[in-house]
């Protein structure tokens, strides 16, 4: 059968999916099966500072350029994640910066990584999750960074990252904003607010990213609300690309057709994104239910595994992989 990436190439789509490096050299067949489906590589955590700044003065690309080589090598794009994020901060951070060195070390980290893949990568999260509805007057997230340099520290990663690869496309990246529910619609108005303004400055940013870990639970989305949020985005003359899809299943303990619910999931929710042509990514956060995070993060209370990937843990294609195929 015809991989997810072709099927997505033929629509005009990129399909991919996060992996680590540690599955990724190990799994000799994992490894084949996800450079036949996917054409796009995102390293779940070999760009994050806490892999990256070892100490405050080193930068350890060995996993990361690791990553990059086996997705040339197999034709795929490679994806940048991610530069800004109050989560994975090395240890030494808290320790070493403070505000009179803050711009500097940032700045710093986002030229160095930005432009040791400069001219081979698609794009960037530049700045990760920096929202959170109702917490503050603008949403904003209280982190580090937000706290050593005030609101506009995502201005200046997004000028820092332009200026460090002019090709790659700069993403603002968040999660929560596909469900209907009081907080996202907050949340909604939070992050078009900061990309308004953000486009009004000139900053760089070129694309929102939409995480897309997805609960199978029974308030799920509104399909009118989340085009229009769409739309707005793209009015703003921005793509967006779903960027971390995988479906939770904390609400489905008691069914015995959770696959096909799970599919579900992905069908309504992937052809009703695709609807909006802005939208022409999607990457599921790990392609095999073998690996995936939520084993970790959201396991589920009768303790059997959880199936919330296109293949199964025999990395056999599943129920999900069917519906991503059909909406593409
Ligand atoms: C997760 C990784 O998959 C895990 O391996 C790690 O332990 C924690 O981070 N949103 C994001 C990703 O932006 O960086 C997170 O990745 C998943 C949630």
């Amino acid at each position: 059968d015809t991989p997810l990436r072709e099927r997505a190439a033929d629509k005009g789509l990129i399909y991919g999916a996060a992996a680590q490096h540690q599955v990724l050299t190990t799994n000799v067949e994992f490894a084949q099966r996800f450079a036949q489906e996917c054409a796009m590589l995102v390293p779940a955590n070999e760009l994050k500072w806490q892999a990256l700044r070892p100490t405050p003065e080193r930068f350890d690309f060995s996993r990361s350029d690791w990553m990059a080589n086996f997705a040339q090598r197999h034709n795929m794009l490679l994806r940048g994640h991610t530069l800004v994020w109050h989560r994975a901060l090395p240890k030494w951070f808290e320790e070493t910066v403070d505000r009179t060195n803050a711009a500097k070390v940032l700045t710093e980290h986002i030229n160095t990584v930005v432009q040791h893949y400069a001219g081979n990568i698609h794009s960037w999260d530049v700045v990760n999750e920096a929202i959170v509805p109702n917490k503050t007057k603008d949403g904003l997230r209280q982190t580090p960074w937000l706290r050593l340099l005030g609101v506009d520290y995502i201005e200046m990663a997004f000028r820092t990252a332009a200026a460090a690869d002019p090709q790659a496309l700069l993403v603002y990246n968040d999660n929560n904003l596909e469900y209907d529910n009081a907080k996202t619609a907050v949340k909604r108005t939070q992050v078009l607010k900061l990309l308004e303004r953000l486009k009004s400055r000139g900053v760089p940013v070129h694309a929102l990213g939409i995480q897309s870990h997805i609960g199978a639970s029974p308030q799920g989305f509104n399909a009118k609300k989340l085009r229009d949020f769409l739309k707005e985005v793209a009015s703003l003359d921005l793509k967006i690309l779903i960027t971390e899809m995988d479906v939770l299943e904390k609400n489905l303990l008691e069914a015995n057709n959770r696959d096909a619910i799970i599919a579900g999931v992905y069908q309504d929710y992937l052809s009703l994104v695709l609807d909006e042509p802005a939208v022409n990514t999607v990457i599921t956060w790990g392609l095999s239910d073998r690996y995936t995070w939520l084993t970790n993060f959201a396991p589920r209370q009768d303790g059997a595994p959880i199936r919330p990937l296109p293949l199964d843990a025999q990395l056999e294609r599943k129920l999900a992989w069917n519906a991503i195929a059909s909406a593409f």
